[in-house]
C-alpha cells in the first residue's frame, strides 16, 4: 500500500531511491514519483504506472540534475483519487517549497482541506495526502522549524500515515513520522535512510530503528533524532536486520510467481528444518511460549488473517481440531475488528500474515491483545510490526516473496500449521502415535512429491490452454481441501481476472448448480482413501449432468475418472489430511498458465498490492 524511500548521503541519490522503490514495488504500482534536493533547487518527477516509467523520465531529464544530495520517493497504490499524474506523490504546498510522500489514509482530510482552502491554499489533486503538504506548510510558516511543523500537523491528523517531508529551506534534512503504517530508519555512515520496509535499505545497511506510532524522525547525513509527539527525545534501540541483501532476480524464470512456485520444495524443507527430522521424536516447536500445562487445558483458539493467509488458517483449523481436539474459530481480520469478540486470557489467538504488515490483521491482533489473549504470530517477516506484537512467533522462512500472488508463503504457512497441530496433539496426547508418525513421515516426503509435479507440468499447461477462454469457474472440494478450492480460485481471480469461486462441493446443489452449463467449468479436488472422495465424485456427476465441463485434480488412478472428467490433473498420492500441501501447487500452476496464455501481468496484477497497510 504505497512505498516510501528517503535518503540523505554520499551515494547517487537517484539510484538509491530508485532501487529502494524497486524493492518496494510489491506495495503498489499505480504511479511513482521522486523529489530531490539539488544544489538549492527542489526537483520533482512523477510518472503514471509502473516504476519503469519513472526511470525513463529521470533518464530523459538527467541533464537537469546537478548534484542531488537528498530526496524522497514514492510508489502509489491509489486510495483517494484515481491513479493519475496529478494524484501521484510527492505532493507540494501551494508555493511548491515543501514536499510530502505518504502511505496510509487521512480520515479527516476533508475538513482539514476546507480549513486550508479558507486560508488560501491552492489544492490541485483529489488525494488526502495533499492536505498534509498544505497543513505542514501552514505550521512551518508559524514555527519556522520543520520538525515542529510536522509534530503540530500530525496532532491534527486522524487515520493512518507514514510520511516523509522535505523543505527547500532546509536542504538535506528529512522528517518522517508514522501512525498505523510502517516506517523505519536505516543507519549508515555519512548517510541515512527512511523507508516503508527493509528491502529498500538492506543493500546499504542492516542497522535499523523501527519507528513506533506518533514518533518523529529527523534524519540528516550524519544524524538521526527520534522524538515523541510531545517533543521528548526517545532513545531507540538499533536493531540488526535478519535479512541478507537479496538479489531480486527471476533466476531465468519468466515470472517471479513461477520461480516462487518452483521454490516450494525447498521452502518446505526449510520450514521443517530443526523442527521435524525424526518421526519418532516429538516436533520441536519451542517458538510456542506457553507452558505445557496451560496448553493442555487450552480449549479455544481463534485464528485471524486475510487473503491467502486466511485460507492457510482454514486448513489450520481443520488440523488443530482433528489432531488436538481444540475448538478453533477462523475469521477474516477485517470482520473480527468490527464486532465484540469473545476473546479472553484463556484463548490463544493466532495471527497469520505473509507480510506481517496487513492493517486489518494488526488491528485485530491489538484488539485481542487488549483482552490479554496469548498472541501467536505466524509470519514470513519476523522483522515486521505484527511480529513485534507476538508473545510467540513462528517465522515461516519462505524467503522474500516478490510476486503479488502469494504461493510459497502459503505452503510455508500450511507446513507451520501441520507442525503446530502435531505439537499440540503431542502435548495433549490426543492422537494415536502411529497416526502421527505416518503424518510426520509424509511431511518429510512432501518436497519430493511436489518436485514430481514441478518436473512435469504438461497436463496442467494443456488444461490451462483448453480452459483459458472461459469466463467463470467453480472449484469444489470437501473437508480439509475446501481451503484449497478457495485458494485455487483466488489465485485464478487475482492474476487472470477470471471469475472463479471456491465452494463446498456439498453446497453446489443448494444454489450454484443453477448457474451450471457448458460455459462454466467445475474443478473438483478428489483425494482417494479419505472420507470425502466418493461424495465429491457424486457432486461432480451432478455437475456433469448439467453439461458443465469437468476438471479433476486427483491422485486417483481410477480409469473411471478419465471417463467422467474432461481433463485430469494427476498428482502423487498423499493422505487426505496432508493433501492441501500438495493440491495447492497444481492450482497455482493452473492459474499461472491461464494468466500467461491470456498475456496478463502475472507478477503485478491490476488493482492489487502485496502488502495492504490500510483497513
Ligand atoms: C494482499 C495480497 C494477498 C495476501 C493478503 C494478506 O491482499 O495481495 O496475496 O494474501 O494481502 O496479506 P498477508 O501479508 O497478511 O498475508
Amino acid at each position: 500500500m504505497c512505498g516510501i524511500v528517503g535518503y540523505v548521503g554520499k551515494r547517487d541519490v537517484v539510484d538509491v531511491i530508485f532501487k529502494g522503490l524497486t524493492n518496494l514495488e510489491y506495495r503498489g504500482y499505480d504511479s511513482a514519483g521522486m523529489a530531490l534536493q539539488d544544489c538549492g533547487e527542489l526537483r520533482i518527477y512523477k510518472t503514471l504506472g509502473k516504476l519503469i516509467n519513472l526511470k525513463n523520465e529521470l533518464e530523459e531529464r538527467k541533464s537537469e540534475l546537478k548534484h542531488p544530495t537528498s530526496g524522497i520517493g514514492h510508489i502509489r497504490w491509489a486510495t483517494h483519487g484515481s491513479p493519475s499524474l496529478v494524484n501521484a506523490h510527492p505532493h507540494t504546498c501551494s508555493c511548491g517549497r515543501l514536499v510530502v510522500v505518504h502511505n496510509g489514509i487521512i480520515e479527516n482530510y476533508k475538513e482539514l482541506r476546507e480549513q486550508l482552502i479558507k486560508k488560501g491554499c491552492n489544492f490541485r489533486s483529489q488525494t488526502d495526502t495533499e492536505t498534509i503538504a498544505h497543513l505542514v506548510a501552514d505550521e512551518y510558516a508559524k514555527a519556522k522549524d520543520l520538525e515542529t511543523a510536522v509534530r503540530n500537523s500530525i496532532k491534527q491528523l486522524q487515520g493512518a500515515y507514514a510520511i516523509c517531508v522535505m523543505h527547500k529551506d532546509v536542504p538535506n534534512l528529512i522528517v518522517g513520522a508514522r501512525k498505523h503504517a510502517p516506517m523505519l530508519v536505516g543507519i549508515g555512515e555519512d548517510e541515512n535512510f527512511i523507508a516503508s520496509d527493509t528491502p529498500a535499505i538492506i543493500e546499504y545497511t542492516k542497522k535499523t530503528i523501527y519507528l513506533e506510532d506518533n514518533e518523529i524522525a529527523v534524519v540528516t547525513k550524519d544524524s538521526v533524532k527520534i522524538t515523541d509527539i510531545n517533543g521528548n527525545t526517545v532513545n531507540k534501540k538499533i536493531e540488526m536486520l535478519p535479512w541478507e541483501p537479496v538479489a531480486l532476480s527471476k533466476l531465468g524464470y519468466k515470472h517471479f510467481m513461477l520461480k516462487e512456485i518452483n521454490e516450494q520444495p525447498d521452502v518446505i524443507r526449510n520450514v521443517l528444518n530443526g523442527k521435524l527430522y525424526d518421526i519418532d521424536a516429538p516436533v520441536n516447536l519451542s517458538e510456542v511460549k506457553i507452558d505445557k500445562e496451560t496448553l493442555k487445558k487450552l480449549n479455544k483458539i481463534q485464528i485471524i488473517a486475510c487473503g491467502t493467509s486466511l485460507h492457510a488458517a482454514i486448513v489450520g483449523k481443520y488440523l488443530i481440531e482433528d489432531f488436538a481436539g481444540i475448538s478453533v474459530e477462523v475469521e477474516a481480520s477485517s470482520e473480527y475488528i468490527y464486532r465484540k469478540t469473545t476473546t479472553d486470557s484463556s484463548t490463544l489467538v493466532i495471527g497469520v500474515s505473509q507480510s506481517g504488515e496487513t492493517a486489518d490483521t494488526i488491528t485485530a491482533i491489538k484488539q485481542a491483545k487488549e483482552k490479554n489473549s496469548h498472541i501467536l504470530i505466524i509470519t514470513n517477516r519476523p522483522d515486521s510490526n505484527m511480529a513485534r506484537l507476538a508473545d510467540s512467533l513462528i517465522p515461516v522462512n519462505a524467503g522474500i516473496e516478490v510476486s503479488v500472488a502469494a504461493t510459497k508463503s502459503y505452503s510455508a504457512q500450511l507446513i507451520s500449521f501441520y507442525l503446530l497441530a502435531i505439537h499440540l496433539a503431542e502435548i495433549k496426547d490426543s492422537m494415536d502415535k502411529e497416526y502421527l508418525k505416518n503424518i510426520k513421515h509424509e511431511l518429510i516426503q512432501l518436497p519430493t512429491k511436489i518436485e514430481e509435479i514441478l518436473s512435469n507440468t504438461s497436463s496442467i499447461q494443456e488444461c490451462a490452454r483448453k480452459f483459458s477462454s472461459y469466463k467463470n469457474f467453480i472449484y469444489i472440494a470437501r473437508g480439509v481441501n475446501l481451503a484449497s478450492a478457495y485458494e485455487g480460485a483466488l489465485k485464478l481471480k487475482e492474476i487472470s481476472y477470471i471469475n472463479a469461486t471456491g465452494y463446498p462441493a456439498g453446497e453446489l446443489k443448494h444454489g450454484p448448480i443453477a448457474m451450471l452449463d457448458e460455459t462454466m467449468p467445475v474443478l473438483a479436488i478428489l483425494i482417494p482413501g479419505g472420507i470425502t472422495y466418493e461424495k465429491v465424485l457424486s457432486n461432480s456427476e451432478e455437475a456433469k449432468a448439467r453439461n458443465a465441463k469437468l476438471i479433476a485434480l486427483t491422485s486417483s488412478t481410477d480409469k473411471a475418472i478419465d471417463t467422467l472428467f474432461d481433463n485430469v490433473i494427476r498428482i502423487p498420492h498423499v493422505s487426505e489430511v496432508l493433501s492441501p500441501a500438495i493440491t495447492c501447487v497444481p492450482l497455482q500452476l493452473l492459474a499461472y498458465y491461464i494468466a500467461e496464455f491470456l498475456g496478463k501481468d502475472v507478477d503485478q496484477p491490476r488493482n492489487l498490492a502485496k502488502s495492504v497497510t490500510v483497513e
